[in-house]
């Protein structure tokens, strides 16, 4: 009978409770072994004793519908130069591992993004755990896998947001610039901003000309259309010319800026009326869509499969309509951004929207 460890690691998103939920289902359920939450991601390995919560089949009522993590997760550091109170960097991964053989484990679920992913693989590796990744994050970055968990709930909110900003400019011939996350990929900003009906979409991949993004405005303009809805990747680049201009520091507070920013450079130049949202981590938050759900519980239920067949260091993976597994070097090594030839750059120009180039 074995005995399993999941934890949840990096910033939380919709979805991650659909595939704790399906782990201890499938676990408990089909195996008949045991199923051991740790909190906090690592942190919840380094403390004495480590925090955990252990999984019964019949308490997991309301969790394929929550959203966040109920494990928790955190972004405390980096265990292998770990920020001590007093300033210094210390390597706290033998306390992890410690931890984690405390807990008489046989193998460890780990979700997470690439971030994670790598810090949990070389754990592992130093530590001889028995890991299986399975992918999430908003921004959908995680090489190769087309899709991870939550990128769906931010994509469906950041179209509802478009959607409500789309009457308000009508009614105010405003320019509206939607700021949206991402990191450094472009593909909630470039899928949202297709599906709510963007007229502008800017993305860290395609660095933009602010006279093209005028001469967009411009046009809605001669052709009677005095408002306009501009979605921004908070990760965005201008082309200046001779040299791309890093415009990242105006967003690096994580505090949203960069919005406000190319509002400025609109309303100077065409003299509309510019006002800016921030969607911030509203796009993190909130009950995960039936997608996030149908994603989650597959994931965990092939990592599970992955276990009973003792085929570790791997990850999850969904690839052409079905789910595989990837070594997770493999897929640590790719960081997916937006491919400038892919099918939805090729349908939003297509569609006539200006993407700043
Ligand atoms: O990686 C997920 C993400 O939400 C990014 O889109 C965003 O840049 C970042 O995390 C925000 O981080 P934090 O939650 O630490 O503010």
């Amino acid at each position: 009978k074995k005995r399993i460890g999941i934890l949840t690691s990096g910033g939380d998103c919709a979805g991650l409770n659909a595939v704790i939920r399906a782990v201890v289902h499938h676990a408990i359920g089909t195996y008949n072994w045991e199923v051991i939450g740790i909190r906090e991601a690592t942190h919840g390995l380094m403390t004495r004793p480590p925090q955990i919560m252990e999984f019964k089949i019949d308490k997991l009522d309301n969790l394929l519908l929550m959203g966040g993590t109920i494990l928790g997760t955190t972004n405390k550091g980096d265990p292998f130069a770990f920020p001590m109170l007093d300033g210094s960097l210390r390597d706290r991964s033998q306390e992890i591992i410690d931890g984690y053989n405390s807990l008489g484990l046989d193998a460890l679920i780990g979700i997470g993004g690439d971030g994670s992913l790598a810090i949990l693989r070389r754990l592992a590796q130093q530590g001889g755990i028995n890991l299986i990744g399975i992918p999430k994050t908003i921004d959908n970055d995680v090489g190769a896998t087309e899709v991870s968990i939550g990128f769906d709930t931010a994509t469906n909110i950041a179209t509802e947001a478009l959607d409500r900003l789309h009457f308000t400019a009508a009614s105010h011939n405003r320019v509206m610039i939607l700021e949206v996350m991402g990191r450094d990929a472009g593909h909630i900003a470039l899928a949202a901003g297709i599906a709510g009906g963007a007229d502008i979409i800017l993305l860290p991949e395609i660095p933009y000309k602010i006279d093209k993004v005028c001469e967009k405005i411009r046009q809605r303009q001669e052709i009677g259309k005095h408002f306009c809805l501009v979605m921004v990747s908070e990760a965005v680049r201008t082309d200046v010319g001779d040299q791309l201009k890093e415009i990242k520091q105006f967003g690096e507070d994580r505090l949203g800026g960069i919005g406000k920013y190319i509002a400025e450079q609109i309303a100077e130049e065409t003299g509309a009326e510019t006002r800016v949202t921030v969607l911030g981590h509203i796009q993190r938050g909130g009950i995960p869509s039936p997608v996030d759900r149908l994603l989650g519980s597959a994931f965990g239920v092939a990592a599970v499969d992955l276990i009973a067949q003792e085929k570790f260091d791997q990850m999850v993976a969904w690839q052409n309509r079905q789910i595989i597994s990837v070594p997770i070097a493999e897929a640590i090594k790719t960081y997916r951004t937006v491919d400038p030839e892919e099918t939805l750059v090729k349908t939003a120009r297509g569609l006539g929207i200006c993407l700043g180039d």
